[in-house]
């Protein structure tokens, strides 16, 4: 045994147990109380902490190619690891776009080299135009096993159809952003009383609530696996339940913002708070929150919106949407949860373990040299574990972030629940909260 993760409460299906986990050459060899250790074993304190599967954030803007000065994946990774992910999904809306096989390797490349791993999402559509199929079946030759158009979702309904036909042959999912560019059109807030009060021209929940309902029906037809991305509206979250009753195959995440936020943040015109979907109601807001822990929600996924502040400091009306995530969204998912008293199973079910089945990231990849994210903390496991502390009470700061951007509409708020530690592939990248 190299390595003992000390002290804490494993997670299983039973709840937290006070275990002790041993890992040697990226793998979990023993799990169990009072583990010896040898004396040039690495200790990992986690006195006070659950002790669990890494998280999986499906929705990351990790920005490269293209706007490096926002984010890198080097520098969107250690924002992961101080968040207590050893996984996310790369988005493919860089510049040039991630539709090719090449681009496609490009990404596993660079994420090889950082210091949790990184999956991608392909393109559904050549230069996310809607308009022709990206060469899917390339691209999952190289273990890609989500496609989106995300930013945008496909809006020509044939070519969606043609999409997820293609998808479903390749066992993979069809990940959409949901939202009618025709119907938000020049939208930059939720459409509502306040949007008319302040002045600014509103995205309707109806742009969202179309597209899921057309997307679900297009799952239907097509027998291909939907994800429904960043849902915000209570309208849209009925639609995908009543859909998933029927047997449909759906899933749908929420981000931590439109659990923790709601429209009223946007009366200070502050651009940190402009976002796609758009913050919505205080009842959506309690729709969603109801969702989390009543399971109609599959996943919190981050949406991990990087810009660099040339580009955010604009009118609302100018500045682009989007906002940072991977470093506050496991304490917000705690505090949408009801805090420290939060089932620790609900927890890890919303942050890794459906998370990383809706990516295929729950089995090991020979193809993207993925490991296994989001399993059982037992013997014989991938070593991709955190150790998270849901009583840390800290701080949120713009000062404070491993992320390049510092768009976080989070500055200030008190938060309660924290990474101590991370494993990937059984290597330390994250202790005493700080990144190797
Ligand atoms: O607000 C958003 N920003 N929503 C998206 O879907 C895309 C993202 C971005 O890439 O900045």
């Amino acid at each position: 045994m190299r390595l003992v993760v000390r002290g804490g409460e494993v997670v299983g299906p039973d709840g937290p147990v006070r275990a002790d986990v041993g890992v040697e050459d990226g793998r979990i060899v023993v799990v169990g109380p009072d583990l010896e250790a040898p004396g040039d074993a690495r200790i990992v304190d986690a006195t006070g902490c659950w002790v669990g599967p890494g998280l999986v954030d499906l929705h990351a803007h990790l920005r490269e190619p293209g706007h490096e000065e926002a984010e890198t994946i080097e520098s969107g990774a250690r924002a992961a690891a101080r968040g207590g992910y050893s996984a996310v999904v790369a988005m493919p809306n860089t510049e040039p776009a991630l539709d090719t096989a090449a681009m496609v390797a490009f990404v596993q490349a660079r994420g090889r080299e950082a210091c949790v791993e990184v999956a991608v999402a392909g393109a559904v559509t050549q230069g996310r135009r809607g308009e022709l199929l990206a060469p899917m079946a390339e691209m999952a030759a190289l273990g890609v096993r989500l496609f989106t158009d995300d930013g945008r979702g496909v809006e020509d309904p044939l070519v969606l159809r043609r999409a997820m036909e293609y998808a479903r042959g390749l066992g993979a999912r069809i990940a959409e952003h949901c939202e009618d560019e025709r119907l938000a059109a020049g939208g930059v807030m939720h459409e509502g009383a306040l949007s008319g009060r302040l002045g600014l021209v509103g995205r309707p929940a109806l742009a969202e609530e179309l597209m899921v309902a057309r997307d679900l029906e297009l799952a239907r037809l097509t027998g291909c696996p939907l994800h429904v991305m960043h849902l915000s509206s209570a309208r849209a979250l009925t639609l995908v339940v009543a859909a998933r009753a029927e047997g449909l195959p759906v899933t749908c995440e929420v981000t931590p913002h439109h659990l923790t936020l709601d429209e009223t943040a946007v009366e200070g015109y502050d651009p940190l708070f402009k976002v796609h979907p758009p913050l919505r109601p205080r009842a959506d807001v309690e729709a969603l929150v109801a969702g989390l822990a009543g399971g109609a929600i599959d996943a919190v996924a981050t949406d991990h919106a990087p810009h660099a502040p040339e580009t955010k400091d604009r009118t609302f009306d100018e500045a682009p949407p989007g906002m940072l995530g991977l470093e506050h969204a496991a304490a917000l998912t705690l505090e949408a949860l009801g805090g420290a008293a939060a089932s620790a199973a609900a927890f890890f079910a919303l942050l890794s373990r459906h998370p990383a089945r809706i990516a295929g990231l729950d089995v090991a990849d020979p193809r993207s040299g993925l490991g296994a994210h989001g399993g059982r903390v037992a013997a014989g496991e991938d070593a991709n574990l955190v150790v998270f502390d849901p009583r840390r009470r800290w701080r949120a700061s713009r000062e404070d972030l491993a992320s390049r951007a510092r768009n976080t509409p989070y500055h200030g708020r008190e938060l309660t629940g924290r990474a101590r530690a991370l494993l990937v592939a059984g290597r330390v990248v994250l202790d005493a909260e700080e990144l190797a």
